[in-house]
């Protein structure tokens, strides 16, 4: 008997696929993408509509190698044409401006390419090159992933009901993850912190006050200055988690990202209407194992980050690209047991996110409560950080990815 009662009612729709995807945010896609190319057809499923994922800003860097993967493949030319390179950034300590030169430090580079971006091209990509993508589903089952016949069963946007029989179901489906909870809980480990704070983030309309991003920790707190086109800026400042953005009009914003960034050198934002106001809390996040039976688990599914350093994404397209190539192999004749290299090849990156991502979290931001101790060491760490060259370089390395001879 099975554990779990299964809805076995008829479906309007049958279909044998190779891999189902669930969630077609970046990570899904451009494991579609990546499997396409590769001759491996897929069908992907999301609750969420396109409009949803298009309109839901996330972070804006992409590592050079991640930049170059999606040019590579055929679904970035458009970040050459409309995206930024930028070789460095600035950390602001206590008002003085240090620039971080990846170039110099790692011979790297990022590109600041916004997620949605990143997203609306891979969903042009999977229409252009015939790939199946549902959006905007819902009812959403994932069955029998203990065995080499899972299914995944949905009611489309339009109503009829839909059956996948796939060889692996891939759970791409985001920081509230449901796939990942098909791993039993005996066989599962869940790591995690959270944060006393959150990011207030808005998008202004105004022209960049600085030409690369800028962190900056300061006795008020955290903020960062980051940019999307000539005209519209991204800027985050600490919060407190339970901040209500209805009490923070335009003036009061533009003064509290003004105090965090002020500085002997006179800096100043450029001031514009406030488009958008969000309050986003943030945690740390891994479950082990990534694979279980036909199931596996990419992206934030498996794991999440705090935004600092904006590892996120690239961490996920990292996983879908090693996915990618197990799958492969797992479909052709080494079979099952190639499923097996995913973990290892996905999970040393993944942890390594994990401590930079909190380690700059840390470094920058003012934890409430703190002693004065806590504060001055923090600055002794920011000095340490900024003020020698094996510091910068530590940054640099971490913050442009790892190369490829390290991964
Ligand atoms: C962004 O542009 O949204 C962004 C950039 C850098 C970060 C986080 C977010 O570290």
């Amino acid at each position: 008997m099975p554990a779990t009662p299964v809805d076995e009612t008829p479906v309007d729709t049958v279909t044998e696929v190779p891999v189902a995807v669930v969630g077609a945010g970046p990570a899904g896609l451009m494991l579609a993408h990546l499997l396409g190319r590769a001759g491996v057809p897929s069908v992907a499923v999301d609750l969420r509509t396109r409009r949803e994922i298009e309109t839901t800003h996330r972070a804006g860097i992409l590592e050079a190698d991640v930049a170059r993967d999606l040019v590579e493949t055929g679904v970035g030319d458009r970040i050459l044409r409309e995206g930024h390179e930028h070789t460095g950034t600035e950390l602001r300590v206590a008002g003085r401006p240090h620039r971080i030169d990846f170039r110099e430090l790692a011979g790297a580079s990022v590109w600041l390419y916004p997620q949605t971006e990143v997203f609306k091209d891979l969903a042009d990509a999977r229409e252009r090159d015939g790939g199946t993508v549902h959006f905007g589903v819902r009812d959403t089952e994932v069955l029998d992933v203990g065995t080499t016949a899972p299914r995944v069963r949905f009611t489309a946007a339009d109503g009829t009901r839909h059956e996948l029989r796939a060889r692996c179901v891939v759970g791409a489906d985001g920081s509230r993850s449901t796939c990942r909870d098909l791993v039993p809980e005996r066989h599962r480990t869940r790591h995690g912190a959270e944060y006393p704070f959150a990011w207030f983030g808005v998008m202004a309309q105004a022209p960049s006050s600085a030409a690369e991003l800028v962190y900056a920790h300061s006795a008020h707190g955290f903020a960062l200055i980051s940019q999307r086109t000539e005209a519209v800026q991204r800027m985050y400042f600490q919060c407190a988690p339970d901040e209500r953005v209805e009490d923070w009009p335009d003036a009061r914003i533009w003064a509290t990202l003004q105090a965090r960034v002020a500085g002997e050198d006179g800096f100043r934002l450029t001031e514009g209407p406030i488009l958008e106001r969000t309050v986003l809390r943030f945690r740390s996040f891994v479950q082990e194992p990534m694979r279980w039976g036909s199931l596996l688990l990419a992206g934030d599914a498996a794991h999440t980050v705090p935004p600092t350093g904006a590892r996120g994404l690239n961490l996920a397209l990292h996983d879908v690209k090693v996915l990618a190539g197990v799958l492969v192999r797992a479909l052709g004749p080494e079979g099952e047991p190639a499923l097996d290299d995913y973990q290892p090849a996905a999970l040393r990156r993944v942890w390594r996110a994990q401590h930079f991502s909190t380690w700059m979290t840390r470094l920058l931001h003012t934890p409430p409560g703190a002693t004065p101790f806590e504060l001055r060491r923090q600055l002794g760490e920011l000095d340490c950080v900024v003020g020698t060259r094996a510091g910068r370089a530590y940054l640099a390395e971490q913050y442009t990815g790892w190369p490829s001879a390290d991964r």
